[in-house]
Formats: structure tokens, sequence, C-alpha cells
């Protein structure tokens, strides 16, 4: 059975529909002190899938730690979160003494509550394997193809476009997947809006399409688009994974001058075009079997 929170519960019902099961809705109740209680529906059988999407994660992270507790109490002998985003992946060095190793923190917090976890591009930089994040087994769905696809329908002929060099192998991957060119930009963070980003000397091309897993400031992708229409590209469109977007992230990227701008479902947003309903499925089904 597949329980969602309220704001996953389109995402959940598509799950619970592409695999024969059945969907719950989870009851959320704030407290006047600010502490919240989670209700679920007696589980049927002895596995649970629990959707949430953690963006915010400050706000959700207890209750889904809490659904987890309710589910198993309620039967569940192996519950399965399925988070589309999931947060704190980018802390995941100790950056300056006296910090925490965040992501060990809530990976350890997550871990311990889950027998599986499955999410999509989770952002990883240090440490490559999800398995190796959280103390019970995770899997990452790429998103490659998906965009691949997006980028052959909408891009034809473009340059594919990486922020940054840790982003080669999967602009690669998705460049290949959709027979086009690709390259990255050395990026330098400035500050939590401020980026700057080079490109070595681009190939002969008039349109671009920058792809990157996370938007959150818009200050990447609004510094990647300036930085290529200086090459003479005029025609840029972007496709991200998580649409975070802080305030003021969408103007700041328009205004760059980025035409059409998309991101995958995996947070819930206005340029939401790419669907992760086949994504994990796909993903759940394999974990069932
Ligand atoms: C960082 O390395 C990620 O891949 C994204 O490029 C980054 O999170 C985007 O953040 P922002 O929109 O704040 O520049």
């Amino acid at each position: 059975m597949i329980h969602s929170f309220p704001e996953s519960l389109a995402l959940g019902r598509g799950l619970a529909r592409s695999l024969g099961t059945r969907s719950a809705s989870i009851g959320v109740h704030q407290f006047p002190d600010g502490e919240t209680l989670v209700r679920v529906k007696p589980s049927e059988g002895t596995l649970a899938i629990l959707v949430q999407c953690l963006h915010n994660p400050n706000a959700k992270l207890i209750p889904t730690l809490l659904a987890s507790d309710a589910l198993r109490r309620s039967g569940a002998e192996r519950v399965v979160l399925v988070a589309p985003y999931l947060p704190y992946m980018r802390q995941d060095a100790v950056f300056h003494p006296g910090e925490p190793l965040s992501q060990s923190v809530i990976a350890g917090s997550l871990g311990r509550s889950f027998d599986h976890i499955v999410t999509i591009e989770p952002h990883l930089h240090r440490t490559p394997r999800l398995g190796d994040v959280f103390p019970c087994s995770a899997h990452a769905v790429s998103a490659a193809p998906t965009l691949a696809r997006w980028i052959e329908r909408t891009g034809r002929g473009s340059l594919v476009v990486g922020p940054d060099e840790e982003s080669a192998p999967w602009i690669r991957a998705i460049a290949d997947l959709a027979k086009l060119p690709w390259v990255v930009g050395r990026k330098e963070r400035l500050g939590d809006h401020r980026v700057r980003i080079q490109f070595p000397p681009l190939p002969k091309c008039s349109r671009a399409v920058i792809v990157d897993d996370i938007a959150s400031s818009g200050g990447t992708l609004s510094v990647a688009a300036r930085a290529l229409r200086r090459e003479g590209i005029s025609t840029i469109d972007a496709a991200v994974v998580h649409a975070i977007f802080a305030p003021n992230a969408l103007s700041r990227i328009r205004a760059a001058g980025i035409r059409t701008l998309v991101s995958c479902d995996t947070i819930p947003h206005e340029t939401n075009a790419i669907r992760s309903l086949a994504m994990l499925t796909s993903a759940l089904r394999q974990l069932l079997t």
C-alpha cells in the first residue's frame, strides 16, 4: 500500500495506479505548540511505501520519521521511503571547523527509520554512491534518459551545457543519449546567491540548453546563460531536475534571457514539464521483484 503526505498525494496515487496497488493519505495535525501528529491508515500487507516530497526539509523531516514509526506500529514489516527530492545531500563535508556533517546526520536518521530509500538525482559530490550515504539500502534514479528525451524533442541542434565540472559525467551521458555536443563550465561559488562561471572555448553553435540537477537561487542558471550569450549563443533553454527556486529566482533567470525553463515534477512548481512517475514506477517495480 502506498501512503502519501497531502502534498505528494497525486504522485502517490499515480504510483499506486501504475503498480496496481492501493493508495492512502496520511493525516497531519499541527498542535498549537508547533509539534506535529501524523495518522496513517492501517497498513495492508507487510510492505508500506511512503511518498514524501522533502523540499522545505526542516518542516518535513520530522513528520516523515513519525509516519515511518506509525506504519510499523500498524503492521508494516518493511517501510520504503520514496522521496523524489532528498535534501541535505549537498552538505557532504565539514567545510569549516565547528560545522556538522549534515548529510550524515540526515541520512542517518532517515536510514534508521526506513528499510529502503528511493530518490531521483540526489546531489552527491564527494560520496558518489547513495548506498554509502545511508545506513539502509538506497536507490538513486537517474533522470538522464528522461532529460535527454526532452532535449531531443525541443532542443534539436543545441549544445548541452553543464554549469560545473562535477556535472561532466552526467552531462556527457545526457548529451550522448540526445546525440548532441556538450560542454561544462568551471564554477566558483562566491556566496548563497552568487557564482562565477567560465566556459572553455565553445563549438560553433547558436543554441544551447543548460542542464542542472538543482535550481535554488537561480544564480547558476542566470550566470551560465549570460556567459553563453557573451559567446554568441542566442537561443538558450534550461532544464533542471529539482525546482527549488528561492524567491526572485525565476525573475533572475528570465532576466538572463533563458527562453524556456522546465523542471521535473520532483518538487511541485509552475515550471514542471517532465514527469517523474515513470522513473519512480520502474525503480519500485525493480525493488518489489
Ligand atoms: C550545485 O553544484 C548544483 O548542481 C546546482 O548548480 C546549484 O545547487 C544551483 O544553485 P543556485 O540556483 O543557487 O545557483
